[in-house]
């Protein structure tokens, strides 16, 4: 692999407690991870990022980190975590793990030290009183009281202490963390909230100082040869969100604004150029993201009438027609690998696994769920244990009954139903990885005028992708069909349908 490799990689996202059940206790686990990795080579991916696998209560799905240097004892130890690595890097597969560096646990040491001694609270941020009306993102009041009076400001869960960044003693630890775990063979961390970490009197998104920390971090990473960091900026200004990616700081940052796109001819074209054009300059990758473990599957929002991004929930349970959200998903991950840059794969996608939305609300997990009153019915729908074999749940999970109920349905979906059946959402994404593997990736694309409803550009390989999102049939330009997302009409291509071609 490549030096940079990051720049053009395929990366798989692991939701850990949800992937595979090593041994039988229904949340996934490194055990279940690691006897399926073969899956994941055979997937074709070049590296996997996994969601939070530290010590952690579980308040926020594991980003209510209690120690940074350790790994949940339901997920396994350190001693499996270090086999992991070790057995991915065999894969030829890197390794990118979580770091939440915005907040932290209500079990973490600091905080417990900061709730037992009052002198000991500058870690955090406590005041006599809130000091401002912040919400949480999560719904409700930012500010906790503790006992004796103090209160504690917490953006997320009141499970989730927010670091105060003013202090060295939270650099210290952050840069002692990520050697950590650099010592331990990890290639790259996904940075968590990575734009709020500074507070001031006017607000906490993309305070300038902000920088200063991944400068330093670079320099770190740097230290340890071709490390990555990946940051999850949601911001909406571009000039923005391009700072984060100058050459000393991150070297990729998830995007948003792809995730969050209509399937619409018109706002794709508008966000494929806005990403080129932020990124180019700066010479940065772009990455092309359909879903994560906080997002509406693909295959449900792409079969509503209305596609565009539900951010808290407003969408949730709107009639989705199961048919189409499949076809489009199919064309959009056609759509996102031939893109320059580097590609995401939510776990689950490449079954076409779509939301559950009709989970019973007692096991809904997620504080969003809670803490919004049942308005909000949270993300547990993208989170539900994947389906590997068999006919009936859990579906090859594992052998205890999964933390969330699969549904009857997935049957049809099970990796091992999809293993055989050519036309299978898994065989797409397992071909279409192969072929970018070798002509897509990193690089520059060229735009093909073939319409307003027709997505087309050429990539430097010679490969054309093109996708048709207008309601009828498209004529396809000349060349050899190297793949397609769905079947073609007589050298035409029908609506909602991605097909690659080369040039001959
Ligand atoms: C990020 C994570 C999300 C988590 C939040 C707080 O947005 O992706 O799952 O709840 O940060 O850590």
């Amino acid at each position: 692999m490549s030096q940079t490799w990051w720049r053009g990689a395929a990366i798989y996202q692991v939701y850990l407690r949800s992937f595979a059940d090593g041994n039988g206790d229904g949340v996934g686990d490194l055990a279940g991870l690691r006897a399926r990795l073969p899956y994941l080579k055979d997937l074709g991916i070049d590296a996997v990022w996994l969601n939070p696998w530290y010590p952690s209560p579980m308040a926020d799905g594991g980003y209510d980190v209690a120690d940074y240097r350790d790994i949940e004892p339901v997920f396994g130890t350190l001693g499996e975590a270090e086999r992991f690595i070790a057995e991915v890097h065999e894969l030829d597969i890197k390794v990118i793990i979580d770091v939440v560096p915005n907040h932290s646990s209500t079990e973490s040491a600091w905080f417990q030290e900061a709730l037992a001694n009052p002198a000991a609270r500058e870690r955090f941020w406590f005041s006599d009183e809130p000091v401002n009306d912040w919400q949480s993102i999560f719904g409700g009041s930012a500010w906790t009281q503790v006992p004796g009076g103090q209160w504690y400001l917490h953006l997320f869960a009141p499970e989730q202490p927010d670091f105060n960044w003013a202090s060295p003693e939270v650099h210290r630890e952050f840069e002692d963390v990520l050697r950590f775990w650099f010592e331990r063979g990890v290639d790259g961390f996904r940075i968590d909230s990575a734009a709020l970490l500074y507070k001031s009197d006017t607000g906490y998104e993309d305070l300038d100082e902000v920088h200063d920390v991944y400068r330093r971090w670079r320099e770190v990473a740097d230290e340890y040869g071709e490390r990555v960091l990946i940051g999850e900026v949601w911001l909406p200004d571009q000039e923005r969100f391009a700072r984060y990616l100058r050459p000393d700081e991150l070297h990729t940052a998830f995007n948003f604004d792809f995730l969050s796109c209509p399937w619409d001819p018109a706002d794709l074209r508008r966000v494929i150029d806005l990403t080129l054009a932020t990124h180019t300059p700066i010479g940065a990758p772009p990455t092309w993201v359909l879903s994560n473990h906080d997002v509406t599957r693909p295959v449900t929002r792409y079969g509503r009438a209305d596609t565009t991004f539900e951010h808290g929930g407003r969408l949730h349970g709107a009639p989705s027609d199961p048919e189409l959200g499949h076809r489009r998903a199919r064309a959009a991950a056609l759509l996102s690998m031939a893109l320059p840059g580097s590609v995401y794969v939510y776990q689950g996608d490449e079954l076409g696994l779509p939301e559950v939305e009709n989970l019973p609300d007692e096991l809904r997990q997620d504080p969003m769920y809670a803490r919004s009153g049942g308005a909000n019915p949270g993300r547990d729908g993208c989170r539900v244990p994947l389906p590997w074999s068999g006919d009936e749940p859990p579906y090859g999970f594992g052998t205890g009954a999964p933390w969330l109920p699969q549904p009857e349905s997935w049957r049809k979906l099970t990796a091992e139903a999809q293993r055989t059946d050519l036309g299978s959402m898994l065989n797409l994404y397992r071909t279409a990885l192969a072929i970018r593997r070798d002509r897509l990736g990193d690089g520059t694309m060229t735009w093909l005028p073939l319409g307003e409803n027709v997505l087309a550009f050429t990539r430097e390989s010679g490969l054309t992708c093109v996708t048709n999102l207008g309601p009828g049939p498209v004529p396809m330009p000349a060349g050899e069909v190297v793949l397609a997302s769905g079947p073609l009409e007589d050298g035409a291509l029908p609506s909602d349908t991605t097909v690659w071609l080369s040039a001959g």
